[in-house]
């Protein structure tokens, strides 16, 4: 079963090492090692939604209007997709690439956790090494599980979650080299940005390794990779983009790899022929020709972050709010007590338990001003203030 959001997945490394009752019927020794998804959170409409990092208002009313004029013959024939990869780069050329891109470096997929997926499936052998950072997005580690990768997740450093450069350099070039390095960039949870210089920095170092940026907040810092890189350059460099959060498509499933087209193309042939559905498809070519929308979106979150930022300060309550559309939190109480309470309030948030370096924290995410207005009134109801 796939969770909900796979961020909020258990950590997989408690695997149930249990009998199983069918033997004859067990899996790969990788898949029956993997502990099993809780069941996706359901009963999420009509409350606030902070938990994932989404947006909060819904995607451009083009996207609705487009998925409204769908007819029946187009449900009834398989997808197309001619012409949405030109779509996206006439739409990243809003950003400035320095290298034009050709349609055969754009992968499409099912949302990017489908790219993750196909990206250790295609990439990933049994025994080989992936380097990545901690605490980050959950579902880098299932899908290295699954391949049986052995996983090396180096922590951000210091208070405010420093990038471990250094260390990440360091051990880029020891051996065994790494056959996969994750960035989240800004990183999920903690915001953690890199500076794109350095990212091509490390993959030009590391030849031999695959170096894949998920840039899924890109849009709140506005430090992609891709305005500066030339794929034929620095053809192991793979960046990940989606609809799903700041777009508001979460619902519909689509997302991107840009890269290399050999690395696109290897990437693409571990998945099925038509995985992205014609909803996701009508809804992407209208999403994309509003850039306008999301713009103004994000905007609009920035704003509400200087927001929350000014309260936490005045609160005195550890905080960390940096990178994306997301914020860490320290409350005085039981971190699962506040979440709860808030749940109570009509307030979804997550808490942050037994991820490394942020036991005891919660993860809101950024919405618009006056949710976050409503959200830090609900949050002084429930918490005591030092
Ligand atoms: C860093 C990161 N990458 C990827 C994803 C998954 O994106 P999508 O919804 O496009 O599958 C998420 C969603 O939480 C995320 O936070």
């Amino acid at each position: 079963m796939q969770p909900a959001n796979p961020s909020e997945a258990a950590d997989p490394s408690e695997a149930d090492d249990a009998k199983l009752p069918w033997g004859a019927l067990a899996a790969r020794p990788e898949v029956e090692h993997l502990k099993a998804y809780s069941a996706p959170l359901e009963g999420r409409r009509d409350l606030l939604r902070l938990d994932f990092n989404e947006n909060t208002i819904g995607p451009s009313p083009r996207v609705v209007e487009a998925l409204r004029g769908i007819s029946a013959e187009q449900i009834a024939i398989y997808p197309e997709y001619d012409g949405l990869r030109e779509a996206l780069i006439a739409n990243l050329s809003g950003i400035g690439l320095r290298t034009p891109l050709d349609p055969a470096q754009v992968g499409l997929f099912n949302g990017v956790d489908a790219a993750i997926h196909a990206i250790f499936h295609a990439y990933g052998e049994a025994g080989d090494r992936l380097l990545t950072t901690a605490p980050t997005f959950g579902y880098y580690t299932p899908c290295a599980q699954m391949q049986g990768m052995e996983i090396l997740a180096l922590p951000y450093e210091g208070g405010h979650f420093d990038f471990p450069l250094g260390a990440i350099q360091q051990t880029l070039s020891a051996e065994p080299r790494p056959r996969l390095l994750l960035i989240c960039n800004p990183n999920n949870p903690t915001g953690t940005r890199l500076a794109p210089e350095r990212l091509i920095e490390l993959a030009t170092a590391a030849p031999g390794t695959l170096v894949v940026v998920d840039e899924l907040y890109e849009a709140f810092t506005g430090d992609s990779v891709l305005p500066l890189v030339d794929f034929a350059a620095t053809p192991n460099l793979l960046v990940l983009r989606s609809l799903a959060k700041t777009a508001g498509l979460a619902g519909l499933r689509i997302g991107f790899a840009i890269g290399n087209a050999d690395v696109v193309d290897r990437v693409s042939r571990v998945t099925g022929p038509y995985d992205i559905n014609s909803f996701a498809v009508t809804a992407a070519f209208a999403s994309l020709a509003d850039q306008a929308y999301v713009d103004s979106y994000v905007a609009e979150v920035l704003q509400a972050r200087d927001w929350i930022r000014g309260r936490l300060e005045v609160s005195g309550l550890r905080h960390h709010c940096e990178g994306g559309n997301y914020f860490l939190v320290w409350p005085d109480a039981a971190a699962a007590r506040v979440e709860s309470e808030l749940r109570q309030a009509g307030i979804l948030v997550r808490s942050m338990q037994g991820k490394t370096l942020l036991d005891g924290s919660l993860r809101v995410s950024i919405g618009t001003t006056a949710q976050m207005q409503r959200f830090w009134q609900a949050w002084d109801r429930v918490v005591v203030h030092r």
